[in-house]
């Protein structure tokens, strides 16, 4: 038995195609069920769909063989027990420092609004820029608005939400895309399944 993890949402409409491509199907009645263990076109390979952030969970912790998430929720967790085997090339966005001018990053202790509190903290930290890291689950655009920060740290496609929210794209943290990873165990006992996936994958990447 194989099972995959993949990331609800964003992720989930461009993973599915790329899945069937290699040959795994997910009936429509299944994706539309309640089930959280779904069955696939194969008997021996299941699917879990979960929030992008507890996929690398679940991998380092074997619940999962392998699974898709994105790169920035990959950085933050640390990817500790599990290998990343392939980018998808899907999901692409850069992860970013913005604010509404480059004067508002000029803080002695700069206000960091973000959920990216690991990659936030490393990043200013290998900038020696001492900051605050402000915890947020979602509109960050809001937090240098209503002041209660001086900057976000957040994913960046268009630069739509950000010019909306009167904020401009300053500092380039990290390239994002979606990448497929397995669990360190799994990929020894299960190796020649797995890699049988990513070659079938791969080629349609
Ligand atoms: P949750 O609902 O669990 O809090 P989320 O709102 O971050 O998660 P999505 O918006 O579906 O979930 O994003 C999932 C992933 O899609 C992100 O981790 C990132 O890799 C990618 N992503 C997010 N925003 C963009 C974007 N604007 N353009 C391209 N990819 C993105
Ligand atoms: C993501 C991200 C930005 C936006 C960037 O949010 O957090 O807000 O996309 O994309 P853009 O540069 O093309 O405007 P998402 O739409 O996933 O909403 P969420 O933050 O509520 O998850």
């Amino acid at each position: 038995m194989l099972t995959i993890a993949l990331s609800k949402g964003r992720i989930l409409a461009q993973t599915l195609p790329l899945l069937k491509k290699a040959g795994l199907e997910i009936a429509d009645s299944e994706l539309n069920s309640r089930k959280l263990i779904l069955d696939t076109n194969l008997a021996e390979v299941k699917v879990i769909i979960i929030r992008a952030t507890d996929v690398p969970v679940f991998v380092q912790h074997g619940a999962a063989d392998m699974g898709i998430a994105g790169k920035d929720v990959l950085l933050e967790h640390g990817a500790h027990g599990l290998f990343e085997l392939l980018d998808l090339g899907i999901a692409k966005c850069r992860l970013m420092v913005a604010a509404q001018s480059s004067d508002h990053l000029q803080e002695n202790i700069l206000k960091v609004a973000t959920k990216y509190v690991n990659s936030a903290k490393q990043y200013f930290q290998q900038k020696g820029q001492p900051c605050e890291i402000i915890k947020l689950y979602g509109a960050m655009e809001l937090a240098p608005i209503v002041k209660l920060s001086h900057c976000i740290v957040d994913l960046v496609d268009t630069g739509n939400t950000l010019k909306a929210n009167g904020l401009i794209p300053l500092d380039h943290i990290a390239d994002i895309s979606s990448r497929l990873v397995v669990n360190s165990a799994s990929f020894k006992t299960k190796n020649t399944q797995i890699k049988s996936w990513i070659n079938a994958i791969e080629k349609n990447i």
